[in-house]
């Protein structure tokens, strides 16, 4: 039987599930593929601690470049997470002849071109099935499956924790400071959650998803991002009224020659399949003009899970060196379209206001929209008292559009604050 010899960088989450998974499927593996793949391998930083799993000791090295030059290793793992030195890491593997599995959506993000390049340079695979979605098959069924589509749009709720958080805010009228503590004790959340709250984890996601369904090259520093930080359970009681949810959206669409295209807490009607979606599972929502709508849903973290994923892509490869074609699999990363990046486009928003209780307020409300050429689908003045909210789900307009009018309405003293703006999905 063929041994395929495979070096993993870090020992973490997703690395001691990948390790776990091929513990317990090693047999299964094997026969299925007639290939022994065989973790010879694992950079471990600080080799004293336990990382609750059965290794040979002298598995571990401190060296990565015991890992990187070593001649008899196939496939390098990178699991270390970030965008350097992990990028570093990867560059070399692959400048090596190596072929590279990673999780790592922060590096493939920002370096995904140039780690393609290297990779065809080199006549070897770049895999990252994890970095979006985590267990969820998703790159592969856009790559393979569905690649005979062209695809019209993206909605994804791809990060866990926010979910896990707004979920919880939403069923169980929890506040964001408490249930973001109980993810955090859960393990859901890291002690630094920033990248996950605060959306960048998502437009990273974004980022590779949008290279694979519509080839464009958009860095997630350009998409615009907003976080949950700012939601409130204010807002997620109103959206109910208005027969929605609130979940953390990550959007592209194509609209002519251009991708538009953000990360922002959405409103999202009961009735569509995204809504249903609650804690910790992630759902990408993809529309192709052949197969039309499909959903992926899942589990999009946690070891085994992740773990699970990362196992697909090594033994992909381990499959297609034993047939001596690894290179003949195609690369998945591409931006290779003609499309140009649009921004943010034009949306529905939620738009909630505070009022003085006096007449003739609504009237002027409504003539600064016109003004703007902004129309009003909808409002709702759920009660009275001297101050009192307005909500109002407008029609499609361009978000600079909006904030103009909302500027000139507190300019002119017909409103007294702006409490809250957020996109909405039919
Ligand atoms: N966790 C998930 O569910 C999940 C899901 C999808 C994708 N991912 C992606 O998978 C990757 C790994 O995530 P994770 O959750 O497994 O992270 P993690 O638990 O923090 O593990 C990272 C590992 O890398 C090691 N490491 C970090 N920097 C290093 C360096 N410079 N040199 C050597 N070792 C280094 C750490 O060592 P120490 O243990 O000694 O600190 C740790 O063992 C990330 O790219 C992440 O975005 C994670």
């Amino acid at each position: 039987m063929k041994t395929v010899k495979v070096g993993v960088l870090g020992i973490g989450n997703v690395a001691t599930g990948t390790y776990k998974t091929l513990q317990l499927n090693r047999e299964k593996i094997q026969k299925s593929t007639g290939v022994d793949i065989v973790i010879s391998k694992i950079l471990n930083r600080r080799p004293d601690v336990d990382r609750g799993i059965d290794v040979d000791p002298g598995v571990y090295v401190q060296d990565v470049n015991l890992i990187l030059d070593d001649p008899e290793i196939d496939i390098v793992v990178e699991l270390i997470g970030g965008i350097e030195p992990a990028t570093e890491y990867m560059a070399k593997a692959l400048a090596n002849g190596k072929h590279v599995v990673t999780a790592n959506k922060a590096a493939l993000a920002v370096n995904g071109k140039m780690l393609q390049n290297l990779a065809m340079e080199n006549k070897v695979m770049l895999r990252f099935e994890a970095s979006v979605g985590g267990g969820i098959p998703v790159i592969n069924a856009i790559t393979t499956a569905l690649r005979s589509n062209d695809f019209d749009e993206i909605l994804g709720i791809v990060n866990g924790t926010t979910n896990y958080i707004l979920t919880q805010m939403t069923d169980n009228g929890s506040d964001y400071d408490s249930v973001l503590k109980d993810a955090q004790e859960k393990g859901f959340a890291e002690r630094d959650p920033s990248g996950d709250v605060e959306g960048h984890d998502v437009a990273n996601k974004l980022s590779v998803l949008m290279s694979l369904v519509f080839g464009a090259d958009i860095p997630p520093s350009d998409i615009p991002t907003q976080g949950i930080t700012s939601v409130s359970k204010v807002d997620i009681n109103y959206a109910t009224q208005f027969g929605c949810k609130i979940k953390l959206i990550a959007a592209a669409r194509k609209v002519g020659d251009t991708v538009e295209c953000e990360v922002q807490p959405t409103l999202i009607p009961l009735t569509h399949p995204i809504a249903s979606v609650n804690n910790e599972f992630n759902a990408i929502f993809i529309t192709g003009n052949a197969v039309d709508d499909v959903m992926f849903y899942g589990k999009g973290a946690g070891p085994l899970p992740t773990g699970s994923a990362v196992m697909g892509d090594i033994i992909d490869i381990a499959c297609a060196i034993d047939k001596g074609s690894a290179f003949d699999m195609q690369p998945v990363l591409r931006y290779d379209s003609e499309l140009t990046f649009a921004g943010e486009g034009v949306n529905q928003y939620y738009v909630r206001l505070s009022v003085e209780d006096k007449p003739g307020i609504l009237g002027k409300i409504s003539s600064t929209f016109g003004n703007f050429g902004i129309s009003i689908e909808s409002m709702m003045q759920p009660k009275h008292s001297e101050i009192v909210p307005l909500l109002f789900i407008i029609h499609e307009t361009k978000r600079s559009v909006l904030d103009d009018a909302l500027a000139d309405l507190v300019a002119n003293n017909y409103v007294k604050s702006v409490d809250s703006v957020m996109k909405v999905v039919k």
